[in-house]
């Protein structure tokens, strides 16, 4: 598609979202306000509990509002909330969590990161411990490491869930896939999980710039009969906005489906499929490069990302329309079949064994980074430094 074909959508959006801009710090509220909300909501709320339409199915979403801070602190006065691990949703749910006032404390092994954690204000002894210490001073234990030590460290973490406690997850991985992770939950514990969609990041800069991420929650087991209650006041705890009921299994599926699909894996296979023709038909790497991806990300898909595919495609010029039309059929019978085969994979654990059997070998660092070099050092990947540092916020920098 040619940038030109774009200039009036991308005036149209830009005036849009300039008039739009008081509705930006509810990113979620003002995209449903855009739809299906302005006909159907007229009178909505900002505050409580909703039902709300999705393309015609109704769904309950909860949200920061439902939970304030007070009653935030009120419902885990009497808990110590243990955060183990301070990778990126670790570190991005337990700042979260302190910042909201709430009793936590971190369990991090030592190394690199537990001085990035001492750089951030935590303190041995009082509020930073090793892991299974964490674990038995914490009532809420929120398993944020990675999900291969997960497996590897429950034989030892077990005896420490003693009755009353909560477990908690932000993937369904380790439960759902019990069969191969050996982790079973003593009965008398809640185990919950919510899971923000998104790197953890992303969790602690919306936190801070007052917004929330969206996030799922589930429970797995309520042995206190609050779990529910508990759930979303921990999913606001730990800095979401948004939270839409799940299960488990259900998140588990989707995530691994969406990271080796449309977000990860497939996008690459597409990006490498149309730069190689495109190089193969004598293109230059700049001219493939900026078709395949500067286009896509730094105009339509930020477009598509605010107002939709549909709008994309009334927007742009009739020739791109035509070919756009004619062509998504085509992508989508190449592709389907592959996705089905993806999510069979997901579904009966294959790709659980082959994450786990993988990542948890001694020299898997150094394997993965083999791997991810090869993509690093693609042409597609190198033309795109090139590409980026041509981009006008970066002019003269180098
Ligand atoms: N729902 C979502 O959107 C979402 C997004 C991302 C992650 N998650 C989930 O959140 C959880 C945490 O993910 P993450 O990406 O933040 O973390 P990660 O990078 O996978 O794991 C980081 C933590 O695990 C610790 N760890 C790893 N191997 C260890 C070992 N052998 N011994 C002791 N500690 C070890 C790390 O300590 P060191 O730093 O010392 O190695 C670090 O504290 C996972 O269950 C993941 O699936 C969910």
């Amino acid at each position: 598609m040619a940038s030109r074909a774009f200039t009036t959508a991308l005036r149209t959006a830009a005036a849009a979202t300039r008039t739009a801009r008081p509705m930006m710090a509810r990113p979620m509220v003002s995209a449903l306000k855009q739809s299906t909300l302005k006909t159907a909501m007229p009178a909505m709320q900002y505050r409580g509990m909703k039902t709300l339409n999705f393309g015609g199915t109704e769904e309950t979403v909860y949200e920061r509002s439902d939970v304030p801070k007070e009653k935030l602190l009120e419902t885990f006065k009497d808990d110590t909330i243990a955060v183990l691990g301070y990778g990126p949703q670790g570190r991005g749910q337990a700042l979260n969590l302190r910042d909201n006032g709430v009793n936590v404390i971190l369990g991090q092994r030592e190394g690199k990161t537990y001085q990035q954690a001492i750089e951030e204000g935590w303190v041995p002894g009082k509020n930073l411990f090793p892991l299974l210490d964490a674990v038995e001073r914490g009532t809420v234990v929120m398993n944020l490491l990675s999900d291969a030590y997960q497996k590897e460290i429950w034989p030892e973490m077990k005896p420490l869930l003693t009755p009353g406690k909560t477990l908690y997850f932000s993937h369904g991985f380790s439960i759902v896939y019990k069969d191969q992770t050996e982790i079973i939950p003593p009965k008398d514990i809640d185990v919950v999980l919510v899971a923000p969609k998104g790197s953890g990041f992303t969790v602690r800069r919306l936190f801070q710039e007052g917004r929330g991420i969206n996030g799922s929650f589930a429970v797995y087991q309520d042995a206190s009969g609050k779990a529910k209650e508990r759930t979303i006041a921990l999913g606001v705890g730990v800095g979401t906005g948004y939270l839409y009921e799940t299960t488990f299994e259900k998140e588990v599926y989707s995530d691994l489906f969406g990271e080796r699909g449309v977000l990860m894996g497939a996008i690459q296979g597409l990006f490498q499929a149309q730069y190689e023709v495109l190089r193969a038909n004598g293109h230059s790497p700049s001219e493939a490069f900026n078709e395949t991806v500067e286009e896509a990300t730094q105009s339509l898909y930020p477009l598509i990302g605010e107002r939709g595919m549909d709008w994309m495609y009334s927007n742009c010029s009739t020739t791109a329309q035509r070919g756009a039309l004619d062509w998504w059929r085509p992508f989508h019978d190449a592709s389907k079949p592959v996705f089905e085969q993806l999510y069979q994979s997901v579904r009966d654990g294959s790709e659980t064994a082959r994450s786990l059997d993988r990542n948890s070998q001694a020299d898997y660092r150094e394997k993965l980074e083999e791997e991810l070099r090869e993509i690093r050092e693609s042409e597609i990947w190198r033309a795109g430094q090139t590409v980026r540092q041509l981009r006008p916020e970066n002019a003269g920098k180098n």
